[in-house]
């Protein structure tokens, strides 16, 4: 049975890609796209969900979430991912009428309480949207079968030395989401760094299909940390891992948020002893095991 998932997302280079794996590949049932300020602006990544929506020619909806986090100053990372969060492909202009008047919040609301099978959520952006979602309407935990989202670190971070960018952006919604009771899965830094994508790798995708090519163009702009020994997909383990969650190293932990540290906003520390875990850590997966289960799941794309 397909499993249902919704992505919410900040796209982003690396949320192209795990955006075209959870459009296309058969075991996900893409509920729908939420947009949430991070990478670049809502405007842009909202623009940009359009854009990869089209390009597949997708009836996936596509809804506008959060302009901001909940507390903190917006940041960007648009010299990570381009001035427009996807430079490097010339997709044609987004067509706006595809966007739902929705706001983000509510559609996941409605479509929570009408599934009948829980849902897993991905947010592979800052958590902004879906500790609105759970503080807004508490009783739709019921209805998620687990978050498996992209952030954190339980090593270093990559927006400053202590925090990941996702957490970074809004520590205050990631405290939340890990103190929801929410079965959490944290896809951190960890992982893609234990299996950084070669250059090599990357020029091969443009042979591969349309989609490949279309990501080989966009990771060519990829200005991510390490970038001169290959480049780290990291929202793409989320939607791997789901796929092939036993190829994975993963490690329970107590995952807590500093949300007040002048050096340390926005660190998750990491207790891998504690004897009350509230997530799953994804720590690690073979280099060429990864490589081989991206190219998968990049072949049923167009
Ligand atoms: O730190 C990496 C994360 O920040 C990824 O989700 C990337 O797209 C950016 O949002
Ligand atoms: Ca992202």
């Amino acid at each position: 049975m397909k499993q249902p998932i919704i992505i919410d997302t900040d796209p982003g280079i690396d949320d192209a890609a795990a955006i075209s794996i959870a459009l296309n590949h058969p075991a996900f049932d893409l509920r729908m796209i939420t947009t949430v300020n991070g990478n670049v602006g809502i405007e842009k990544t909202t623009a940009n969900a359009l854009k990869l929506k089209q390009f597949f020619t997708s009836n996936v909806p596509i809804h506008k979430g959060a302009s901001q986090p909940l507390l903190s100053n917006i940041v960007d990372a648009s010299t990570v991912h381009g001035e427009s969060g996807m430079n490097g492909y010339n997709f044609p202009e987004p067509n706006y009428d595809d966007l739902t008047s929705m706001h983000a919040v509510e559609a996941m609301y409605k479509e929570l309480k009408i599934n009948e099978n829980p849902v897993t959520l991905i947010p592979i952006g800052p958590l902004t949207n879906i500790a609105l979602l759970i503080s807004t309407y508490p009783e739709v935990k019921d209805y998620i079968k687990e978050v498996v989202l992209m952030g954190g670190s339980a090593g270093r971070g990559n927006v400053t030395p202590s925090a990941e960018f996702n957490i970074f952006c809004d520590p205050e919604a990631a405290q939340i989401v890990f103190n929801s009771g929410l079965p959490l899965t944290m896809v951190g830094l960890d992982v893609a760094r234990s299996s950084t994508l070669s250059h090599k790798t990357v020029n091969e995708l443009q042979v591969l299909n349309q989609t490949g090519d279309m990501l080989h163009h966009l990771f060519k702009h990829y200005k991510g940390d390490d970038f001169e020994n290959g480049i780290n997909v990291y929202d793409v383990y989320t939607v791997l891992y789901l796929l092939h969650p036993e190829k994975f190293d993963v490690q329970e932990a107590d995952v807590q948020i500093e949300t007040n540290g002048t050096l340390t906003k926005g660190a998750t520390v990491t207790d891998f002893k504690s004897l009350f875990p509230n997530c799953s850590v994804v720590m690690s997966i073979e280099p060429s095991v990864f490589k081989d289960i991206f190219i998968d799941a990049l072949k049923y794309c167009k």
